[in-house]
């Protein structure tokens, strides 16, 4: 059995290599992009409470899942569950759910990737001064401008789909795990510099209540939702890309103590972007729920009035710019290790054909900012990104989730799984496969079902 499951897209270097890859795919846009701004549109303390307890119900226990899966089917999602599914003798159709993600993947990428050109396009104005003396209107110009032209969106975004096409075809050990080494914990540190500039903004105490006093009438079950995508989002769950990282996992490593260090590290990325965030708000009579500008809009007014702004801002979108790739590898990878193992392409022609494809997707997020923001080119009043963004999110990634769940919980045979974690008949052990049958996915079909208005509490 044993020499069966030798992975043939390599393996990482060690433990530490695979937290820094699974940290990199989890810290992204999603921790300082995306969490500030939702939290701003869905009221804060009672949203971003509901988040954390997301994350640890259904984030941490969905992720141990999956990177089993992964690690014991040491394949591309699509045959690792192909494979799984014959050897606890259940049926093949669960391959399904390698599928599901594969689709999910290369959506969010074509996203993905336009936000991940405006930070790249945000370092060219840190380093040319722009933010120099900024205020809140500026800001809000600077950025208003970049978005409104689809032809600089569209340079930013292709420049941002060559480099993801690039780093995957070299293989995701090789280029990655180095710079992910240093690159994480500089952008630590600027972050923590940008929560001493929000300190002294004179509305600190303002952030930190409007993110932590949870006000449960500002919370709509919308929001529940919303919250709940967001910890797939953020931990890169539900589509198979921690499960592919997963298979490239050597065996020795435990993958208990491995996820709660990554779900660490993630949450706090995103509380400390948000400590740093909203007292700027405040501070400048901005409005929170100003959408997914907000972070564009903000901190380059931080920025724009420290010592040494124009240096710490272009570091800052540099390094966001470098987390969104990161990020971006691993949600082309699935469909990259698939086609490398079942249409014996090579890499570089499976990574350009998914960036190709990602490519031309994300047309539709660049126009939904300029020539298709208008309601003719709207679905229920949302434009393309917005529909994207929220049947991938909101959808998708729980939907999976939910599988994966399932999958571990019930149609793994309980020799299997711990055998996997390695940590025994543990307290540790019960408690996860209790969660994993029960809490997680009772939870998950909770939200939906309330959200359906299948199910009422009030
Ligand atoms: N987690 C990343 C972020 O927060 C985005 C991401 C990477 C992702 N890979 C994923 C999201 C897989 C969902 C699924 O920015």
């Amino acid at each position: 059995m044993q020499e069966h499951r030798e992975h043939i897209h390599g393996q990482w270097s060690s433990r530490w290599a695979f937290i820094l890859a699974a940290t990199g795919s989890a810290v992204g846009l999603g921790n300082i992009w995306k969490f500030p701004y939702i939290t701003g549109e869905n009221g804060g303390g009672a949203f971003v409470l509901v988040y954390l307890g997301c994350i640890a119900l259904i984030g941490v226990p969905i992720m141990v899942a999956e990177i089993m899966l992964g690690r014991r089917g040491r394949r591309s999602p699509i045959n690792a569950m192909r494979f799984l599914a014959h050897e606890e003798g259940v049926a093949p159709a669960w391959q399904a759910l390698g599928w599901w993600g594969v689709v999910a993947g290369v959506l969010i990428l074509s996203f993905y990737s336009v936000i991940a050109g405006w930070a790249l396009a945000y370092v060219v104005r840190a380093a040319g001064g722009v933010f120099n003396g900024m205020d809140g209107t500026t800001a809000q110009t600077v950025f208003t401008e970049l978005v409104q032209d689809p032809e600089r969106l569209l340079a930013w975004h292709t420049m941002f789909v060559v480099m993801t096409v690039v780093v995957v075809s070299r293989g995701v050990a090789a280029g990655l795990e180095k710079a992910v080494r240093w690159m994480m914990p500089v952008l630590f540190l600027i972050l923590l510099v940008l929560v001493g500039y929000a300190m002294n903004s004179g509305h600190f105490m303002a952030g930190l209540r409007f993110m932590f006093a949870p006000d449960f009438g500002r919370l709509s079950l919308q929001g529940v939702l919303i919250a709940m995508g967001h910890s797939f989002f953020t931990l890169s769950l539900g589509m198979g890309a921690i499960m592919v990282y997963g298979s490239y996992l050597s065996r020795r490593t435990s993958i208990m103590s491995t996820t709660f260090v990554i779900a660490a590290a993630d949450t706090s990325v995103a509380l400390l972007a948000g400590l740093a965030i909203f007292p700027i708000v405040f501070a400048n009579g901005m409005p929170p729920g100003a959408g997914p500008g907000l972070v564009f809009q903000t901190l380059p007014i931080a920025f724009g009035n420290m010592p040494g702004g124009t240096f710490f801002g272009t570091l800052f979108f540099v390094l966001l710019a470098f987390a969104a790739w990161t990020s971006s590898i691993s949600l082309m990878e699935p469909a990259v290790a698939w086609l490398v193992e079942n249409h014996n392409v090579s890499r570089v022609n499976a990574a350009a054909f998914t960036g190709i494809v990602g490519w031309v997707l994300g047309l539709g997020t660049i126009f939904s900012f300029n020539v298709w923001s208008g309601e003719p080119y709207q679905l229920f009043g949302k434009t393309v990104f917005d529909l994207l963004d929220y049947a991938t999110t909101n959808v998708m990634l729980p939907l999976g989730g939910l599988l994966i769940a399932v999958f571990a919980g019930w149609f793994m045979r309980r020799s299997s799984s711990m055998e996997e974690l390695g940590i025994g008949d543990s307290r540790l052990y019960r408690g996860w496969r209790f969660v994993i049958r029960y809490v997680s996915p009772v939870l998950i079909t909770l939200v939906f079902l309330q959200l359906v208005g299948i199910l009422r509490f009030n």
